[in-house]
C-alpha cells in the first residue's frame, strides 16, 4: 500500500508546511493552514532512472494541426476571449459571489450549443432543476446543452471523454466543489483544487475540448486555491462590477492566446446578462452637464476606449482630518492630485471634505485619468460647471508636469464619435500621424494650465 504523510497545506498561497499554525509563513495570511493527506510519489519517480530521450523539433515548423476557434456569438466575450474558444484551452473565470459568472457561462454554454457544438455544463453547486430554472429565466430552456450535476472528476471524465460527437465545451462550476476520491483531502482544499483540474485539463487536451472553470475568489478578489492554478490554465478572466449597479466587466488578466487587458462589458438585466455595444454612450448617458465638478474622462481599458464621468464634490469641512471618499478610484493618486494642485497650483483643498465617484460603478486604475479629477476637482471647487463638450485625460507627476500617456488618437476618436469637441490632454510629441479631425486638441504641460483655463475667480490665484 501507498505510503501516506501528512502535510499542512495554505490555501491561499500553496505553501506547505510540517506542522499547523495560525499564520502562512509565506504569505503572511492568517487561519489559512489546513491538514492534508499526501500520497507517497509513486515509484521510480526520485530514482535514479534514466529518462527517455525527447525528440526535438525545430521552432520554423509549422503546427501540424489548426483548429478552427469555436465563437460564441456573444461579441464582449469573444473579443475578451481573444477571438473565441481555442480547442483544448482551459479557462478560468473568477469573481465575487453572485456577480453573475454561472449566468454568464450559461448563456455562453447555450450559445454555443445552439451552433450546433456539443456542449456540458456541469454544476457542482446547483441541482439540475436550479439551473434549468435559471436556463427558462433567460429563455434559453430550448438549447441543445447536455447537463449534470456532479462532483466526481473520475465520473465527469469518464462522460465527456465518450459519446459519437466530440465535446467542444465543458464548463466546470466551480473547481473548489470538484474532488477526486483517490485522495483524502477535502474538495476545495488545495490539492484537490489542483489534482482535479490537471485531470480535467488532460483530458481536455488530448481530446480537444474547451474547458471553462468557475473560480470563487477570496475577500481580497484573488482566486481562491493556490495561485499554480492559474497557471494551469491558458486564459485567466475577471468577472468584476458593483452588485448595486447593473454594469458588469469581463476582463482578460492573462490569455495565451490573444491580448490581455481586454474588456467587455454586460449589463445584468430581468432576462440575464446583455452585452453594451457602446459602453460610453451608457456610461455617459445620466449625466447632467451643467453640474460642476463633473468631467468627462477618455479613459482606456486594453484596446479599448472607454468615456466616463468623473464626479467630485468638495466641500468645507469642520474636521481636523478632513474626509476623502473615493469610490472606482485610488485613494493615494487622489491624495496626490489634491496635494499637486496645493502645492504647484496654490488651490487650498485642505479645509475641505472631498468626495470622488466613478459614475457607473466602474473601476478606473489608469494614471490617465489625474487630469479629469484635477479638472473635477478645480470646478467642484469654484462651483463653475466644466465646458459640457470637454474630454480630459493625461497622467500628473509630482512637479505638477502633465505626462503623454497611451494612444491619445484612440481616445479622441471615440471622444469625437459621442460628438465631444475639445480634448484637454498633454502635449503629444513626435507624432507619428495627424490627429483625428472634428476635435479641438487642448495641449497642457502642467496643471497650472488646467487650474487657469476652468477655474473661477476664488481658486484662480496663481498666474503662469
Ligand atoms: P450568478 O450567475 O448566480 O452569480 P455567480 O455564479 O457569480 O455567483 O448570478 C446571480 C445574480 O444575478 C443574482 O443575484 C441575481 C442576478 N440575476 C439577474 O439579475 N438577472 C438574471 O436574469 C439572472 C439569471 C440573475
Ligand atoms: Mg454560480
Amino acid at each position: 500500500m501507498a505510503k501516506t504523510q501528512k502535510t499542512y497545506n495554505c490555501q491561499s498561497c500553496g505553501a506547505i508546511s510540517s506542522k499547523w499554525s495560525g499564520k502562512c509563513e509565506a504569505c503572511h495570511e492568517w487561519n489559512t493552514i489546513t491538514e492534508e493527506i499526501q500520497q507517497a510519489a509513486p515509484k521510480g519517480l526520485g530514482t535514479k532512472k534514466k529518462g527517455r530521450q525527447i525528440e526535438l523539433v525545430s521552432l520554423s515548423g509549422s503546427p501540424s494541426k489548426t483548429y478552427p476557434r469555436h465563437m460564441s456569438g456573444i461579441n464582449e466575450f469573444d473579443r475578451v476571449m481573444g477571438g473565441g474558444f481555442v480547442p483544448g484551452s482551459a479557462t478560468l473565470i473568477g469573481g465575487d459571489p453572485g456577480i453573475g459568472k454561472s449566468t454568464l457561462l450559461l448563456q455562453v454554454v447555450c450559445a454555443l450549443a445552439k451552433k450546433d457544438k456539443r456542449c456540458v455544463y456541469v454544476s457542482g453547486e446547483e441541482a439540475v432543476d436550479q439551473v434549468r430554472m435559471r436556463a427558462q429565466r433567460l429563455g434559453l430552456a430550448d438549447a441543445p446543452v447536455e447537463l449534470a450535476s456532479a462532483t466526481n472528476v473520475r465520473d465527469i471524465v469518464a462522460s465527456v471523454e465518450g459519446g459519437e460527437k466530440p465535446v467542444s465545451l465543458l464548463v466546470i462550476d466551480s473547481i473548489q466543489t470538484m474532488f477526486i476520491d483517490a485522495l483524502d483531502s477535502a474538495p476545495g482544499t488545495v490539492t484537490q483544487v489542483r489534482t482535479s483540474a490537471q485531470e480535467i485539463i488532460r483530458t481536455a487536451k488530448s481530446k480537444g475540448i474547451s474547458v471553462m472553470f468557475v473560480g470563487h475568489v477570496t475577500k481580497d478578489g484573488q482566486i481562491a486555491g493556490p495561485r499554480v492554478l492559474e497557471h494551469m490554465v491558458d486564459t485567466v478572466l475577471h468577472f468584476e462590477g458593483d452588485r448595486s449597479h447593473q454594469f458588469r466587466i469581463l476582463r482578460g488578466v492573462k490569455n495565451r492566446f490573444g491580448p490581455t487587458d481586454e474588456i467587455g462589458v454586460f449589463e445584468m438585466a430581468g432576462h440575464g446578462l446583455d452585452e453594451v455595444d457602446n459602453p460610453s454612450a451608457l456610461f455617459l448617458s445620466q449625466r447632467h452637464q451643467d453640474v460642476a465638478g463633473s468631467a468627462v474622462l477618455a479613459a482606456l481599458e486594453g484596446t479599448r476606449p472607454l468615456l466616463v464621468e468623473v464626479q467630485a464634490l468638495v466641500a468645507p469641512s469642520s474636521l481636523a482630518a478632513p474626509r476623502r471618499a473615493v469610490l472606482g478610484y485610488d485613494h493615494n493618486r487622489l491624495a496626490m492630485i489634491a496635494a499637486v494642485l496645493e502645492t504647484r497650483c496654490g488651490i487650498s483643498l485642505s479645509g475641505h471634505d472631498i468626495f470622488l465617484n466613478i459614475a457607473g460603478g466602474i473601476r478606473i486604475a489608469e494614471p490617465a485619468a489625474d487630469v479629469a479629477v484635477a479638472a473635477a476637482l478645480i470646478s467642484a471647487l469654484s462651483g463653475e460647471a466644466l465646458p459640457a463638450d470637454s474630454v480630459f485625460f493625461g497622467e500628473i507627476g509630482l512637479a505638477g508636469e502633465i505626462r503623454q500617456v497611451p494612444q491619445p488618437d484612440i481616445r479622441l476618436k471615440e471622444a469625437s464619435k459621442l460628438g465631444f469637441e475639445q480634448a484637454i490632454m498633454p502635449m503629444v510629441k513626435n507624432r507619428k500621424a495627424p490627429p483625428p479631425k472634428g476635435i479641438k486638441l487642448v495641449e497642457a504641460d502642467h496643471v497650472n494650465k488646467i487650474a487657469n483655463l476652468f477655474s473661477g475667480s476664488d481658486v484662480h490665484q496663481m498666474q503662469v
